[in-house]
């Protein structure tokens, strides 16, 4: 094969796990997991199989959990984000994080969204401050329903309007990605759909990595799909990458069997 012909995608990030423990639990193994630039990747795979623990292992955000501890490289940017020099709260900047359960802080709209921008020392003045919100509201389809009342709790709003207010939280900052952990779980279908059009609208400026264990969601949104499971032989329940490819060629044409019993629903 002719390699100029070969195109190879841009990676925001590229995910070399070796192993991520908590204590003596080994709770992920041997993972490669690419994630390319300006695009959906969808981490999806039995409930237990550590999907939650790899993406909160990609911004550093397990760093927090007594016993954590991870083996591996998280490349972003030409550097390894477990070399001992960086600061996880830089990383957390460029790498922002949005939850399952939409947590609002108990502040207004307008603080809400300035949050992280405060806290990574935003230089400018106030009407600077003001336009980075608003870009960000709008970005996050929010800022029609709420620019009349920037100054109430955000906690006031309905749950898909607080999501998509984590949403806006996370990406005033402008990270170059954006991890997000079931998104849509605590939400009704119509709330789900507007966080899927929001999520397709935003990739190209934040590469984005979902999980998601509702498979007709992986199949609406993620470009790319990573199939989690957990080792069946013995007691072990240690997960790992099975697979990982296109999202057709995932749901399609699987490789592996086990891929192909998960997304037939034989097991969850
Ligand atoms: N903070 C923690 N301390 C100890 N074990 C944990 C912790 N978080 C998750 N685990 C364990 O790690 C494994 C993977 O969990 P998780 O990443 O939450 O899976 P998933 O998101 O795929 O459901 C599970 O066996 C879980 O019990
Ligand atoms: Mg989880």
């Amino acid at each position: 094969m002719n390699s100029t012909n070969v195109k190879m995608p841009e990676l925001a990030m590229n995910c070399h796990i070796k192993s991520i423990h908590y204590g003596d639990f080994l709770a992920v193994r041997d993972s490669e997991l690419p994630i390319e630039k300006g695009k959906i990747t969808g981490l999806i795979g039995p409930s237990g199989c550590g999907k939650s623990t790899v993406l909160r292992s990609l911004n550093r955000m397990n760093d927090m959990v007594q016993g954590f501890n991870f083996e591996g490289s998280i490349e972003f940017m030409g550097i390894d984000l477990y070399e001992k020099k960086i600061d996880p709260v830089l990383v957390r900047r460029y790498i922002g994080m949005v939850f399952q359960q939409p947590n609002p802080f108990a502040m207004s709209i307008y603080d809400n969204v300035a949050f992280g921008l405060r806290l990574n020392g935003f230089k400018g003045n106030k009407s600077d401050l003001d336009q980075r919100v608003e870009k960000a509201l709008r970005r996050a389809a929010l800022w029609d329903s709420v620019k009349d009342k920037l100054q109430k709790s955000g906690l006031s709003l309905s749950g898909g309007q607080q999501q998509r207010l984590c949403i806006a939280r996370a990406i005033a900052t402008e990270p170059s990605v954006l991890l997000m952990d079931e998104p849509c779980s605590a939400l009704d279908p119509i709330a789900t759909r507007k966080i899927e059009a929001l999520m397709l609208e935003l990739r190209e400026r934040f590469s984005i990595v979902i999980v998601t264990h509702n498979m007709q969601q992986a199949k609406r949104i993620a470009d790319n799909t990573a199939f989690f499971s957990v080792d069946m032989s013995g007691d072990s329940h240690t997960g790992h990458l099975v697979e990982m490819g296109k999202t057709e060629q995932i749901f399609e044409n699987p490789k592996h069997e086990m891929t192909r019993h998960y997304i037939a629903g034989e097991f969850s």
